[in-house]
């Protein structure tokens, strides 16, 4: 499961340009149940005012200057902070298992500084060439023909030939009109 989370997160593609109304703009495609990074940094040297995340003008957190974290709303445990990073200036936080809800703008801000990041759901598997899961069926596909290539040859399926005279026997036994009359 984690390393299906873990492609999932590679595969949410992001794009980023900065500075309209003065936040760094970001948008995310990412699919459901993925991981979701969304990052926010800020200039060490400003951080002395609280940092807030909020997500469709909801607050989520708020990271005060003494490295505290108030949480409003942890997403059920999905959301997760980097402490150790607060003091880089890195306030970037993971979103675990997007939900269909989770969508929408999700909003860094300190002072007068912001990033503000648009998370899109994006249907699963666009690509399947893409999906470890696509190789693994095409993988079990090509077991199965080269299994029933290597029965047929070693005529490890004589079971079914003689089950197919089996259903012959049936036949003649007790549903052939000839056999009833
Ligand atoms: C996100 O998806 C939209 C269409 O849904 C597409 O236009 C855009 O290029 C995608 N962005 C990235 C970074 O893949
Ligand atoms: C951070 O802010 C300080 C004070 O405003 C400024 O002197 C410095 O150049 C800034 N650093 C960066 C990397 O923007
Ligand atoms: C940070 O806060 C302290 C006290 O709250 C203040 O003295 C200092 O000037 C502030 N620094 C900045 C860069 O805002
Ligand atoms: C911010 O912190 C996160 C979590 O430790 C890390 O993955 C990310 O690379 C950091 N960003 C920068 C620019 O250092």
């Amino acid at each position: 499961m984690n390393i299906l989370h873990l492609w999932m997160f590679t595969q949410a593609l992001v794009s980023s340009n900065a500075l309209s109304n003065g936040c760094t703009n970001i948008i995310i495609n990412a699919t459901l149940k993925s991981k979701v990074f969304l990052p926010c940094h800020f200039n060490t040297s400003l951080y002395n005012n609280t940092v807030t995340w909020s997500h469709c003008k909801e607050a989520l957190l708020r990271i005060v200057s003494n490295n505290r974290i108030n949480f409003d709303n942890t997403r059920e445990g999905r959301l997760n902070v980097f402490p150790l990073v607060f003091n880089e200036g890195n306030f970037s936080v993971l979103l675990d298992d997007l939900q269909a809800q989770d969508a929408g703008v999700y909003v860094c801000e300190m002072s007068t500084e912001c990033w503000r990041i648009i998370i899109r759901e994006v249907p699963q598997s666009t690509n399947h060439f893409l999906n470890p899961w696509f190789y693994f069926a095409a993988g079990a596909g090509l077991f199965t023909l080269l299994f029933t290539a290597v029965c047929l040859l070693s005529k490890c399926c004589e079971e079914n030939a003689s089950e197919s005279s089996a259903v012959g026997g049936v036949l003649r036994d007790g549903l052939n009109p000839i056999q009833g009359t």
